[in-house]
């Protein structure tokens, strides 16, 4: 894989979804972009299932530079060709097509073809992808269909879409195996012929949420050393909280972590799980978060299992869990 492939892999990865957007009429392409952004999406597919994807990239690559842009429903040469002339830097195909996936190849123009069953995969193996779109994703047997592929090729990973919408996004959300979740959920083409941004931008929003599976786990306290901890151990265990003590903490249930010296935030800390802590990250930094670098911890797979911010939020430090 070059290095062009990977870096974009991460930034999809990084923003977990990927828009499917017919656009009709190429005007709404650049207010659509910036509605998209502004819901902490800055990734876009635009679909050649229209005569306006050519001027609807050309437009979205002048004028929102920031955008993550591709170009979806790439069925022949031709259309790759033009998708790339105006400024689309990957290509998504609903099926594999070996002449197109060389094209890009030779051009280094990272390619994504719609793939749903375990031969087109070793196909696609062959021809030396690992990122590959999983479609239909619903109707070829979602997460579960997925994983059991990943069996026999545990090198790849899917952009999955088709019929992926906010009730069962959190279960792909969830799949080690999806490197990002793709549809047209947020945008449909009735919220954009009514040029309804606002909306677009709350579905994003939502999306966004979802796709990182926030869930609050557990308030941190902080006191000066192991002796003060166990005082307020003893104290919260006569409101009936269950006392597990650690090296560096006390736990009282699973909701209250009592730090057995003055840890991270000035108050304590607040932790939240996450399913994929580096996607979590690149999202809030979207709002200004940053990593405490010395406070990440990895697993075996080199994936990030804890990590602090840097900044607090009254008083409070943050930490996220890998679920
Ligand atoms: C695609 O091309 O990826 C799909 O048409 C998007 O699927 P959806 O409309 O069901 O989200």
């Amino acid at each position: 894989m070059s290095k062009n492939y990977d870096d974009l892999i991460k930034v999809v990865n990084g923003i977990g979804i990927v828009p499917v957007i017919v656009l009709n009429d190429p005007a709404k392409a650049v207010p659509l972009a910036k509605a998209l952004i502004a819901g902490g999406i800055p990734c876009i597919e635009v679909t050649f299932r229209t005569a306006a994807a050519e001027a609807s990239i050309k437009a979205i690559n002048a004028e929102v530079p920031e955008m993550l842009l591709g170009a979806g429903t790439v069925i022949t040469i031709e259309q790759a060709e033009k998708a790339i002339a105006a400024g689309a830097k990957f290509i998504v195909s609903p099926g594999l097509d070996e002449n197109i996936v060389k094209w890009c190849q030779e051009r280094d123009v990272p390619v994504f073809p719609g793939v749903c069953t375990a031969s087109e995969v070793q196909k696609a193996v062959s021809l030396g992808l690992n990122i590959l779109k999983f479609f239909p994703a619903e109707a070829s047997g979602g997460v579960n269909m997925i994983k059991n592929l990943c069996g026999p090729f545990p090198q790849v990973k899917f952009m999955t879409t088709g019929g992926i919408s906010p009730a069962n996004l959190a279960e792909y959300a969830a799949c080690p195996f999806v490197t990002a979740v793709g549809g047209s959920w947020m945008a449909k083409a009735d919220l954009i012929e009514k040029e309804d941004w606002a909306t677009i931008t709350a579905m994003c929003r939502e999306a966004v949420c979802a796709m990182n599976g926030f869930q609050f786990i557990h308030f941190g306290i902080n006191t000066p050393s192991a002796e003060d901890a166990s005082k307020a151990a003893d104290c919260l265990s006569i409101f009936g909280m269950q006392k597990k003590v650690g090296n560096s903490s006390t736990f009282m249930n699973a909701e209250i972590e009592v730090m057995h010296s003055m840890f991270k935030g000035e108050c304590g800390h607040i932790g939240f799980k996450c399913y994929n802590v580096e996607r979590s990250i690149n999202y809030l930094s979207n709002y200004g978060f940053t990593v405490d670098e010395e406070t990440v911890k990895t697993d075996a797979k080199g994936k990030i299992k804890v990590a602090y911010l840097k900044q607090q939020v009254a008083g409070f430090a943050i930490h996220l869990v890998k679920a």
